[in-house]
């Protein structure tokens, strides 16, 4: 029986250069969707899975010093005490514990999304953990953290969300080595942070959901740079993979949209707001109108 996954790690520190100039005053992740924003998404995906603690990795923004993400989290009563030592902090947001626990954002430079995973190590611990990349928004009938933390149960090990995408789009991706497939369940033999269409083992990419074990963050501690000059979170799964303890991608149920990006995020806007009954007539209404 796989070792319970209780604590996530929501990486929120990126500089979202894809959607400037909206994210040059506010992080990526407060984008909202419809009336929500994303890092709201993937909070409750995360409750939804079980996920008792949460932990916020912020960037020090040259412009904003993660202030909005935090004033956000504060609004909902969840985070206090930024400003105090780190043990109070601990304490505090310990204490915000009705609908599970708040650890403090891990302020970091942006050296990449494997640094910012690595600067959660303490709060983590020796045990298995979730990531969620909140720009990765998926509308699915079954939560997809719950989903891999159900199928997890039976695998253990790690577990990526898995999803096929176009050949030439495999550079924007971290790529699966496939070493078995039994259609939902694939066994990975390695990993590839966007690599070239002509290189890529496969076009099975991983999307923003990920259980890791403890072990990644020995790995993060030595990796150098790698794609994009940057600690690549993909770059410590390849070591990881071939250790002790198995390593799969699960083809999860539901539509992914990448908010980083302008048409992402806005057909995200349309999907989310069709699924709503209380949208959908007016939304059909406009979009006839306009197509
Ligand atoms: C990150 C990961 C990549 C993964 C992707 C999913 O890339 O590095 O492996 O496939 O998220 O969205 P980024 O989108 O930050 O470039």
């Amino acid at each position: 029986m796989a070792q319970r996954i209780r604590k996530a790690v929501f990486p929120v520190g990126g500089l979202g250069t894809r959607f400037l100039p909206a994210t040059k005053s506010m992080p990526k992740e407060m984008l909202p969707v419809v009336d929500k924003p994303l890092i709201q998404y993937a909070v409750e995906e995360a409750q939804a899975a079980g996920i008792e603690e949460f932990i916020f990795v912020t960037g020090a923004r040259q412009d904003d010093d993660g202030r909005s993400f935090r004033s956000f989290l504060r609004a909902r009563g969840h985070a206090r005490g930024a400003r105090q030592g780190r043990a109070d902090r601990r304490r505090q947001f310990l204490d915000a514990a009705n609908r599970g626990r708040w650890p403090t954002p891990v302020s970091r430079k942006p050296l990449g999304l494997g640094h910012a995973v690595w600067c959660a190590r303490n709060l983590v611990g020796d045990e298995p953990f979730a990531v969620l990349l909140a720009d990765d928004l998926i509308l699915a009938e079954t939560p997809c953290l719950k989903q891999l933390v159900e199928a997890h149960a039976s695998t253990g090990g790690s577990l990526v969300a898995v999803m096929e995408v176009p050949h030439e789009h495999t550079n924007r991706y971290g790529v699966l080595d496939i070493a078995g497939d039994d259609g939902r369940l694939v066994a990975v033999k390695g990993v590839v942070e966007k690599p070239d269409p002509k290189v890529a083992p496969s076009n099975l990419s991983i999307i923003g959901r990920y259980i890791l074990q403890p072990e990644v963050f020995d790995h993060l501690a030595h990796i150098g740079r790698g794609a994009g000059n940057e600690i690549q979170l993909t770059d410590a799964l390849a070591e990881l993979i071939g250790g002790n303890k198995p390593f799969h991608g699960l083809r999860f149920d539901g539509r992914r949209f990448d908010c980083g990006d302008k048409v992402g995020w806005l057909q995200a806007n349309i999907a989310f707001a069709l699924a709503r009954p209380d949208m959908a007539p007016a939304v059909r209404r406009i979009l006839d109108e306009y197509c």
